[in-house]
Parts: structure tokens; sequence; C-alpha cells
């Protein structure tokens, strides 16, 4: 059988990667987180000094980006593809709220994106790929065979990174959790390279009132049609 390229965009905590995962595992396709490369960026930004809550020395960080290499290494025991950045497994920090905080503004840099975008391209050249973020489908892959666009409201998406964030044992506030969210569709649907928006030939599903399963189904039932018309 054919196998085929999914896109999903959506705003922040929308529960893509998620039903991303979910497909990609029964369909037996390879999952690209894309957000995860460019929250890879911003923890090797800080670690590195070039961006802190005072300065952001955009410079410096174009300048080292050749030093940066990301791979995805699938882990057997969790099921899913974890995030390397020179060999070292951030899966862990790359998730935290200081992350989130600075990755709308690293992901703003068309140097970072071009970077990253040629890798994704490349992870997704043979197709069998479910790729998440913000530009899947309007540049990543404007032929995707399959496009949705997923939209819930900012609290309900808020609430729902809170109870991650406190599951993981992260001291944060629901409140600083909202905050980052609405900062964050701001940035990253105003930015001047690839801004968030739904490509025209994309299918778009408000998550809001869906449980993780009526989503699986509703979206397997979009990607088994696809299937038949390839
Ligand atoms: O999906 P996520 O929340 O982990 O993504 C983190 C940030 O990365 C998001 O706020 C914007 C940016 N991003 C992007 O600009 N383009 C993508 N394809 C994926 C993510």
């Amino acid at each position: 059988m054919k196998k085929i390229t999914i896109a999903i965009d959506g705003f922040s905590s929308t529960g893509k990667s998620t039903v991303a995962k979910q497909i990609a595992n029964h369909l037996g396709y390879v999952y690209v987180d894309s957000g995860a490369m460019y929250r890879a960026v911003t923890y090797y930004a800080m670690q590195q000094g070039f961006i802190d809550v005072n300065h952001f020395d955009i410079e410096g960080l174009v300048a080292n980006l050749k030093t940066i290499d990301i791979r995805f290494k699938f882990n057997n025991k969790f099921g899913f593809a974890e995030v390397y950045l020179n060999d070292m497994n951030i899966e862990n920090d790359i998730r935290t709220l200081e992350v989130s905080s600075f990755v709308s503004k690293v992901a703003e840099i068309s140097e970072v994106r071009q970077k990253l975008v040629e890798q994704q391209k490349q992870l997704g050249k043979d197709g069998g790929v479910v790729m998440d973020g913000r530009d899947i489908g309007t540049v990543v892959f404007t032929d995707a065979e399959l496009k949705l666009f997923m939209t819930a409201s900012a609290e309900t998406r808020a609430e729902r990174r809170y109870s991650e964030l406190i599951e993981r044992g992260d001291a944060v506030t629901y409140e600083a959790v909202l905050k980052n969210v609405q900062e964050r569709d701001y940035i990253d649907s105003h930015r001047k390279d690839s801004p968030l928006t739904k490509a025209k030939d994309a299918i778009q599903i408000d998550n809001s009132n869906m449980t993780l399963q009526e989503q699986f189904d509703k979206i397997l039932e979009l990607v088994n049609v696809t299937l038949e018309n390839v």
C-alpha cells in the first residue's frame, strides 16, 4: 500500500503530538515532532548563554547553528522517538516551561527555520511519516496527502498542559501556563517567517470537546479515506 505523508499543524498544546504518535504507531509510520527540534535549538541557546530573561544574542546563536546536531532515536521502552542534541538525550529538558517561554522567539529566526525545515524535509522524503508542528502543511510538506489543523480554546489547552507539567513534578501555576499558551499563540501566528496559519487544503479539527479516542477515530477515518484515494 502507498505510504502517505500526514501533516498536523495547530496552536500549542492542542494535543497534536499525542494523536500524531497514535496514528503513526497504528500505521507503522515514522512520527516526527518538529516542535521538539525548535525546543532543542532553544535549549542549546540557553545552555550556551545566548538567551536568558535579560538578553538574546541572535547573532551568536546563528553563528553557531552549524554545531547543533539534532537526532531522533527510537526508545523501545516508551514506544516513541526521543530527541538528542549533540548525542545527549534532552527529551525531558526541552519540555519545561522555561524552554516554552523562549522557544517562540527562537522559532522566529529565519536561519533557524531554514536549518530545521531542511532536516524535516529529509526526514520525510520517503513518505510514511506523520509530522506535527506549525508550518508542516504550509511550508515543509506542501503536497502532503493529508493535512490537519488542530484547534481548541486557550483555556482547554492550558489546562491540559498544566496537568502534564504538574504530573512531571514541575512547580508551575495554571495562570503562568495560560499566559505562555496565549503569548506563544500570538508570536507563532504573527511572525514574519512562516507564521502559523491553516493551509487552504487542511481539514480543521476542534478537539475542545473530544475525548482522545474520539479524536483518534475521527483522524483515522480521514486517513483511511485519503489512503483509498491515493
Ligand atoms: O509543538 P511545540 O509546542 O513543542 O512547539 C514549540 C514551539 O516551536 C512553538 O511555540 C513554535 C515553534 N514551532 C514552529 O515554529 N514550527 C514548527 N513546525 C514547530 C514548532
